[in-house]
């Protein structure tokens, strides 16, 4: 056995996702999921990374970012712990943790590149007492890729078919496709916003966190005006390689197509079919038939569900759960794989994916 733990919080701020990896390479299934821990953030956290993450604030940040990213290495060590706890495997068993952290600056389109996920890791390694493999994107960034999306190798390691053509669709914060075609390169590439429109939307007029399974967009009726000026935004007409965040796709963002003319639900389903054209736009740019594969916790929205498979006829629309991965712990996982990877001294980048010069290990080792 060869046991990582990956450990993710994405752009939607939700929780900590904590998973134990057995990986082997040699297998037909070269990693197998043991188990799983999921840690929602305590409110003031949530708020100091979304206060820390937002671009436009008055305040000198430095101290507060620093605070964090030591105060978010304790919380990834004590999801560790749990995860440790609940499974029955101690410290020893275990090669490396892979913790991408909580992002909450990228800009791949700065003079000098660069982004930035804290949670120290040198707290994580000390901690738990485990190698901690971390800053996995600024390798590929400084080799002129964006960083971003780093999932498509990790997808390719456990989707790929040699029958079919698979698009592996991740839904969280912002979505990204990884296009997996039977014969050919594979490509991906953050499409745009998936749920963190939506999140931020409905927690300014509801108070919720989401909006399950899209019940509130359901009560709305999309607005084709504002629809078509959300559309316009450069982002989506831009050419691949391309990476975004909260930095571009926030509420500020929002306001400028001042929204609050409108019926707060029926922004939410255009927001949602925002999501869904985007996707599907994407998708139909690489193929005009193939295998979707939906992850990330949008997948759990069966209304944006609905609303993909209306756009996407003629496509096979899966959950990454019929494939028998919970669509919850993929990007947790490829952490873990892409630690795996650092420490075999193995590239993990797609320079395809993410404009890179040239493939390169990925993440800084940290030791115990
Ligand atoms: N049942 C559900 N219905 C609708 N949306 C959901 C549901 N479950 C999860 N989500 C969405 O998934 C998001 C979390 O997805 P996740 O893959 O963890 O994203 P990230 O990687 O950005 O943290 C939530 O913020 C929410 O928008
Ligand atoms: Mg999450």
């Amino acid at each position: 056995m060869a046991l990582y733990i990956g450990l993710m919080s994405g752009t939607s701020v939700d929780a900590i996702d904590a998973v134990l990896c057995d990986i082997d390479n040699s297998s037909a299934n070269p990693i197998q999921l043991l188990h799983t821990k999921s840690v929602p953030f305590p409110n003031v956290i949530q708020q100091q990374i979304h206060s820390l993450s937002n671009a436009e604030y008055a305040h000198d940040p430095i101290e507060e970012m620093a605070l964090l990213d030591r105060e978010l290495g304790e919380l990834f060590a004590e999801s560790v712990d749990d995860l440790l706890k609940d499974s029955g495997y101690k410290k020893e068993d275990i090669i490396a943790i892979g913790s991408h952290g909580q992002t909450i600056r990228h800009r791949p389109d700065a003079y000098h590149p660069f982004t930035i996920q804290i949670g120290n890791p040198h707290t994580i390694a000390a901690r738990t007492g485990i190698m901690t493999v971390a800053d996995f994107r600024t390798r590929d960034m400084v080799y002129g890729g964006q960083g971003a999306p780093l999932v498509p190798a990790f997808h390719r390691a456990i989707f790929y078919d040699p029958e079919q053509d698979r698009i592996i669709v991740n839904l969280g914060g912002i979505a990204n496709i990884t296009v997996l075609p039977a014969q050919g390169q594979v490509l991906g590439y953050d499409t745009g916003p998936a749920n963190t429109l939506m999140d931020q939307w409905i927690g300014l007029h509801q108070s919720k966190s989401f909006d399950a399974d899209g019940q509130w967009a359901q009560q709305g009726k999309v607005i084709p005006s504002l629809l078509q000026d959300l559309l316009s935004d450069s982002y989506f007409a831009q050419p691949f390689p391309k990476s975004t965040g909260r930095e571009h796709f926030n509420l500020n963002w929002l306001h400028q197509f001042t929204c609050d003319e409108f019926v707060p639900q029926d922004v939410q389903a255009t927001l949602l079919e925002l999501t869904a054209i985007t996707v599907s736009q994407a998708i139909q740019q690489h193929t005009s038939s193939a295998t979707v594969i939906l992850c990330g916790g949008g997948a759990y929205n069966s209304a944006l569900k609905q609303r993909l498979q209306q756009h996407l006829d003629g496509y096979d629309i899966k959950s990454s759960q019929d494939f028998g991965v919970a669509p919850d712990w993929i990007e947790a996982m490829a952490f873990s794989w892409l630690a795996h990877r650092c420490i075999n001294r193995l590239p993990g980048n797609l320079p395809a994916v993410t404009g890179a010069r040239s493939t390169t290990i990925l993440g800084a080792i940290f030791a115990p």
